[in-house]
């Protein structure tokens, strides 16, 4: 089924809830009209009913009764319409108009409104007992009511004639006035389609209207910021990735050529293959490197979370880094608790991050210097600090070095092997699944690298 568009709806409803308003509004003012007509009328025939009844209460005799009221009609303009008739039905007065219609005589016993059409006219007639002594009559007060049945009904006519007028117009206006207010919608649609994934620089023009619509629009434009930034990382990260893997690739092979051109001795191919060997598993930690940020970006890296001893983590890497260490000629010093510290943490992970800190750590402190290792409880974290006295990191690369594939010197980086810039994020993205902060501080005199974990399971413990 095709949607139906805002605009129609809307006109459809404006339509039905100003037609039942004013279908309601006609009905109670044709009420209110009717019956504020009737009541005037009947207190009019009741005022004239209730003089007849004081009239003939005011007689002796039944003869005397017909000559009082014989004398009032007199006084009266002659166009009353008005008869009294006794118990019998034999009438003792009927006005001239009232025997012209020949309204007939009624019995009763109390007081009573009706409606009745003589001919062309129709007429209220009430009927009222009266007494005068013993005797009882019955009076027949009456009034003609075509100018008030002629007024409801060209009231009515103007109602039903008028109300379809007014919804029409109104429902054209209202269709008119939402096509205007969402005109802006639709220019916003036709911005957005034009929009492509080649082009995403494009923002919308915003309307300063201060309303939904430029809520609205502002709302996509920073949506659009959000994904050409998201793209665009993902491009870069893209090249970059190729780029990396495209420099140990073409070692391999000029290798293979090179060694295939001409015979060779046994150990030449052995020297060939292990070069091959060591270029491969750069390939393979690379890729390993990648998948994992990419399983972290959607999601589905999930770490295992148990109660982990820091202290006993550090003190096994220690042993693995100082072997790194001296190979380099560095001095190596750990400063590690006796006592367990606990945290909530991946054991995996969090050695992954300790030896990459410890990585680059070694690899940019030249032979000489010293790298350190030192693990503090402070307050309810723990602080994790790796230092070295390297060649430090300069103030504008300072910002930078927890950004895939970014390296303060690329040559320099890539003699020294490594994943090519990949470390620190990998790093960065463990300390925030576990809910710390890392932190740099770097000078000439070398780096210092500061995680910081939270303690969940209180301070330190020594159980
Ligand atoms: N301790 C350090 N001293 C000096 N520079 C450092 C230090 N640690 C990191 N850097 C700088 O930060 C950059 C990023 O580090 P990162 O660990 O992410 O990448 P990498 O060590 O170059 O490569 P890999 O992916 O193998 O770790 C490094 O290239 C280097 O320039
Ligand atoms: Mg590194």
């Amino acid at each position: 089924m095709k949607a139906i568009p805002i605009r129609t709806r809307l006109t459809a409803w404006y339509f039905l809830i100003l037609a039942t308003a004013l279908i309601g509004f006609a009905l109670f003012a044709l009420r209110v009209m009717q019956k504020s007509i009737y009541t005037a009328v009947d207190e009019q025939l009741e005022d004239r009913a209730r003089d007849l009844q004081a009239l003939i209460a005011r007689s002796s005799s039944g003869g005397n009764v017909a000559t009082e009221i014989r004398e009032h009609a007199e006084l009266q303009s002659g166009s009353e319409l008005f008869q009294v008739s006794d118990s019998a039905g034999q009438f003792l007065y009927r006005s001239p108009l009232m025997q012209r219609l020949g309204v007939p005589a009624a019995r009763t016993d109390r007081q009573q409104f009706a409606d009745a059409q003589y001919g062309d006219l129709p007429i209220r007639i009430l009927t009222a007992p009266a007494t005068a002594g013993s005797r009882n009559f019955v009076v027949q007060v009456a009034e003609p009511m075509d100018d008030f049945v002629e007024a409801i009904d060209r009231f009515r006519s103007v109602l039903w004639f008028g109300i379809p007028v007014l919804l029409l117009a109104a429902a054209g206006g209202g269709y008119w006035l939402s096509a205007f207010a969402l005109r802006p919608v639709d220019r916003i649609t036709r911005a957005a389609q034009s929009i492509t994934p080649q082009d995403l620089s494009q923002r919308l023009t915003v309307p300063q209207t201060g309303d939904e619509l430029q809520r609205l629009g502002e709302t996509l434009n920073k949506m659009l910021q959000r994904i050409e930034s998201a793209v665009l990382r993902i491009t870069q990260f893209t090249a970059d990735a190729s780029h990396e893997l495209r420099t140990p690739v073409a070692l391999i092979r000029t290798r293979a050529e090179v060694t295939l051109a001409n015979p060779r001795t046994n150990d030449q191919y052995r020297e060939a293959l292990s070069e091959v060997l060591v270029e491969s598993e750069r390939i393979s930690a690379l890729i390993e490197n990648l998948m994992l940020l990419a399983r972290a970006d959607t999601g589905t890296e999930t770490l295992d979370f148990q109660r982990t001893d820091v202290s006993a983590l550090a003190r096994a890497v220690s042993a693995q880094a100082q072997t790194l260490a001296e190979a380099k000629e560095l001095k190596w010093n750990a400063a590690v608790p006796d006592v367990p510290i606990w945290v909530l943490g991946d054991p995996q992970a969090l050695r992954r991050l300790l030896l990459i800190l410890i990585d680059n750590a070694v690899k940019y402190t030249p032979p000489g210097g010293g790298v350190s290792l030192a693990v503090d409880p402070a307050g309810d974290q723990i602080e994790i600090s790796v230092r070295d006295t390297g060649i430090g990191i300069t103030e504008a690369d300072l910002p930078h070095v927890f950004e895939r594939f970014y390296r303060s010197d690329k040559a320099r980086s890539h003699e020294l092997g490594g994943t090519g810039g990949l470390g620190l994020s990998i790093g960065q993205w463990i300390v925030q699944a576990h809910g710390g902060q890392i932190t740099v501080e770097s000078s000439t005199a070398g780096s210092s690298f500061v995680v910081r974990l939270p303690l969940p399971l209180g301070k330190v413990s020594s159980a």
